[in-house]
């Protein structure tokens, strides 16, 4: 049994051989993350005194220099002693997760393979721009899919890119969906936007990862309409790009919002509304910005895509703190199916509130 020690916590927590994070779940702290399975960083934190035994992470996510620092990912790590430690981001209350049933309202098809869901829950539920649920159809297995619109609106909706051989991808492109039953579980993931920080904003969408990337920037927007907002819209083919209409429209209603398509396997041709970049998303960042100090990046979408734009980003002068992601892995995904579900269990089964109000905890709004 070891003793972990978090600065900002006023009381240590026991850890009896599980991963840090878990303890941090179990406790009812509000440690930041999202993934669980190292594919995120939300989870980061530093080391300051004792030490810990640490699964593989990618290296965009947690590079060598971070980790000779004394930097870990909680979700990866297991103390080998008592430890100390502090997280990266701040411990923030953010709005509960519940679960309840919800209706599909609306289904549209688009190009690229991509559906446009809308799922009125029973009762509305309070989450931050960026944030995902986890929806379960019929008997299958639940999958997070991330909010495209923003906090406050009655209905949800989300982008969901049909993957062969998929079950809830295959099944939201059924024709008769509207109507069906779902099951909405959430908010959940820190991937949100930080509605205190007021320097530029950075954000790319790949895929479907466009969807919380619209809930952050048209969130920040719709609270400062002049702050300045670079959205790369990455994609590998022209049939990729299925929201570009609306981009357009949002561009020339914010004189400070930027949109380019980042199209990374396409030949150079006819082009739509939005300015087109052929080369890789990371090719963009280094062309654009000399240095990202003082921006924040958020950046959705398949986790190698994230992990290549997190290096980019370090390289071009980002901080660790301002880089939010929402990798859209698969295992952590199916870390909720079958064998994995145990743990999970075992832990919201122990998971308890802290008995007494935490000095100096940051709230944040809606
Ligand atoms: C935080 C988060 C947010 C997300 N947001 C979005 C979003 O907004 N839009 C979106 O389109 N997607 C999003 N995703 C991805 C989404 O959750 C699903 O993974 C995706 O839709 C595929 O689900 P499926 O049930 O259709 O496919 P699955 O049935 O899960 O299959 C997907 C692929 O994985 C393979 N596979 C099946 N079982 C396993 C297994 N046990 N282990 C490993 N691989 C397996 C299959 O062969 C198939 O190729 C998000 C993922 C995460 C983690
Ligand atoms: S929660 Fe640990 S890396 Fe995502």
């Amino acid at each position: 049994m070891a003793r972990i020690e978090l600065k900002d916590w006023p009381i240590p927590l026991e850890n009896g051989g599980e991963t840090v994070l878990e303890t941090m779940i179990a406790h009812g702290v509000p440690f930041p993350y999202s993934c669980a399975s190292g594919d995120c960083g939300a989870c980061k934190g530093r080391v300051l005194c004792g030490e810990v035994a640490h699964d593989s992470a990618p290296a965009g996510i947690l590079s060598a220099t971070e980790r000779a620092d004394g930097y870990v990912l909680a979700c990866r790590c297991t103390p080998k002693s008592d430890l100390r430690i502090e997280a990266l981001d701040e411990l923030v209350a953010l709005p509960a997760a519940r679960r309840q049933r919800g209706w599909v309202v609306s289904r549209q098809h688009r190009q690229g393979d991509v559906v446009v869901l809308r799922v009125k829950p029973a009762k509305p539920v309070h989450y931050l721009a960026g944030q995902f649920f986890y929806l379960k159809f019929d008997n299958l297995p639940q999958r997070a899919y991330s909010v495209a619109s923003l906090p406050g609106a009655d209905e949800l909706e989300f982008h969901v890119r049909l993957v062969e051989g998929g079950k809830t991808s295959r099944y939201v492109s059924r024709d008769n969906l509207v109507g069906s039953e779902v099951t909405v579980d959430g908010p959940h993931g820190h991937g949100y936007w930080r509605q205190n920080h007021d320097g530029p904003i950075v954000a790319i969408g790949g895929g479907t990862g466009l969807a919380p990337v619209l809930s952050i920037i048209g969130a920040a927007l719709a609270a400062n309409a002049h702050r300045h907002v670079h959205l790369y819209y990455a994609a590998r083919v022209e049939a990729d790009v299925y929201w570009e209409a609306e981009l357009a429209a949002l561009a020339r209603q914010y004189p400070n919002l930027r949109v380019d398509c980042a199209l990374s396997r396409a030949e150079p041709s006819e082009q739509g509304p939005l300015p087109r970049r052929y080369q890789r998303v990371t090719a963009s960042l280094e062309q654009d910005w000399p240095s990202l100090a003082g921006a924040k990046l958020y950046i959705a979408g398949p986790p190698k895509m994230v992990e290549a734009v997190a290096v980019t980003a370090r390289e071009l002068g980002l901080a660790a703190r301002d880089l939010h992601t929402d990798p859209f892995s698969d295992a952590a995904d199916h870390k909720l199916d079958g064998a994995c579900t145990s743990w999970l269990r075992r832990f919201v089964g122990r998971w308890r509130r802290p008995p007494f109000e935490l000095p100096g905890l940051a709230t944040q709004k809606g």
